[in-house]
């Protein structure tokens, strides 16, 4: 039985910069089954960033509606917001954003801390899973690219999260760490039945997914 868990309705998004008032996101529908792996395919500028901000609960659209498992994230107060992204969202970035006097292992743990588990067990399985077994004591400043950015997938699995969003988390790795990252978000697809949403500039990567969609000037094409 399908489960839509996530659905953005007629998502507009508009920045005013001194006189000038640009529109970049211009009517954004789509919908996400639980469980499904989908990419989002688009140039640079066509408004991926932005949209998947709105979708993580990162920043609020202009106009529209975003559901995620059922909740309207934008008419949840700041509290219960943050509560969603803590628990629910997985949000992996492409520039890592891990804190760099923290262990891997502790980075991890930040979002477990935070809804007040002791996760230890888990990251310490999460990190081994991804390929991080002997990585857990390093600083970030420590790690490769690559295993950075595992890192970060880690931290944003750690609270089973309803969806993993990542913007092009390959956009700073060589195309061998690129591709064995892009093999972890399928096997955490598949295995874990996680719901994730991935951008990429990639053709080749994006064909792993069943679906891909297509962003062009602030419109879905
Ligand atoms: N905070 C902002 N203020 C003004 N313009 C922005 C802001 N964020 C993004 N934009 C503009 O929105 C457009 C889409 O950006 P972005 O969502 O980052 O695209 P993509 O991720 O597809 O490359 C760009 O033209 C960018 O300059
Ligand atoms: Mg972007």
């Amino acid at each position: 039985m399908s489960e839509k868990i996530l659905i953005a309705k007629d998502i507009h998004k508009a920045f005013t910069l001194g006189v000038n008032h640009i529109e970049v996101l211009k009517g954004i529908n789509l919908e996400l089954e639980r469980g499904e792996l989908v990419t989002l395919l688009g140039p640079s500028g066509a408004g991926k960033s932005t949209l998947m901000n709105i979708l993580g609960g990162i920043s609020n659209p202009t106009i529209g509606t975003v559901y995620l498992n059922g909740s309207d994230l934008y008419k949840l107060n700041d509290s219960n917001l943050s509560l969603m992204r803590n628990r629910k969202i997985g949000f992996v970035f492409q520039f890592y954003n891990l804190l760099p006097d923290f262990t891997a292992l502790e980075n991890v743990l930040l979002p477990a801390m935070i809804a007040g588990k002791d996760e230890t067990e888990r990251a310490k399985e999460l990190l081994n899973e991804l390929g991080l077994g002997s990585r857990l004591q390093h600083r970030p400043g420590e790690l490769s690219g690559g295993e950075q950015q595992r890192v970060g997938m880690a931290r944003a699995l750690i609270n089973n999260p309803d969806i993993l969003l990542a913007d092009e988390p390959t956009g700073n790795l060589d195309t061998e760490n690129a591709r064995r990252l892009i093999d972890l978000f399928v096997r955490i697809n598949i295995t874990r039945k996680q719901t994730v949403l991935l951008v990429t500039h990639n053709m080749e990567f994006a064909r792993l997914s069943k679906r891909i969609i297509e962003m062009k000037d602030g419109k879905v094409v």
